[in-house]
């Protein structure tokens, strides 16, 4: 089973994880390549997609490649900047999985908070005013949290995901013996 690491990153976070993610894939039948417009849509037979949040979504190109994608087997994983939000990161997976084609197998998302560029908060340390002070404050302790982020402990749970994974590939063509 041949496995693709494809991921998008702006600023690094995500490519930590991927990285992460091909390291922990066994065997040596593997690739990793960030995305740059592929048009290739069989590079493996199992995915791991990696993406930035934008806008409570991925990427408009790893979207499309996504949805281009026939027959496989495809996990996500993903950074963003909001912190310990299981709710959130839930939403954003949805988000993003409703552009798989049902003709794939869904293996599941795995999502951290990613640190984000200074400019950030200094446009909430200039939004704030009395109105939304607390919010503010709020929006800017999760900046500060996110700066240590993705940490070791999260590139562990990554790891451990693509460890699920495969077990429960093994399990299914187990069944299918
Ligand atoms: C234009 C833009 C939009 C973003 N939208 C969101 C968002 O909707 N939700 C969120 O939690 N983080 C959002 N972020 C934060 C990034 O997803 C986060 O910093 C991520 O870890 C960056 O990953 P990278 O280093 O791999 O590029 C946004 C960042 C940018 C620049």
């Amino acid at each position: 089973m041949r496995t693709q690491v494809l991921y998008k990153s702006r600023t690094g976070n995500t490519e930590k994880l991927a990285k992460a993610v091909f390291e922990a894939i066994p065997g040596t039948d593997k690739d990793i390549a960030p995305f740059h417009g592929q048009t290739d849509y069989n590079m493996g037979d199992l995915y791991f997609i990696g993406f930035w949040t934008d806008r409570g979504s991925a990427s408009v190109e790893v979207l499309d490649y996504l949805g281009s994608l026939q027959g496989k087997r495809i996990a996500l994983f993903g950074t963003c900047g909001m912190g310990q939000s299981p709710e959130y990161y839930k939403k954003i997976e949805e988000n993003i999985r409703v552009f798989i084609e049902d003709d794939n197998e869904y293996m599941g998302a795995y999502i951290c908070q990613g640190k984000m560029p200074m400019a950030v908060r200094e446009k909430y340390e200039h939004m704030k005013n009395p109105q939304n002070e607390k919010q503010m404050e709020a929006m800017i302790r999760n900046f500060d949290m996110a700066m240590l982020h993705p940490d070791e402990a999260d590139l562990k749970g990554v790891r451990n995901f693509v460890k699920d994974i495969f077990e429960k590939i093994r399990k299914e063509e187990q069944e299918n013996e």
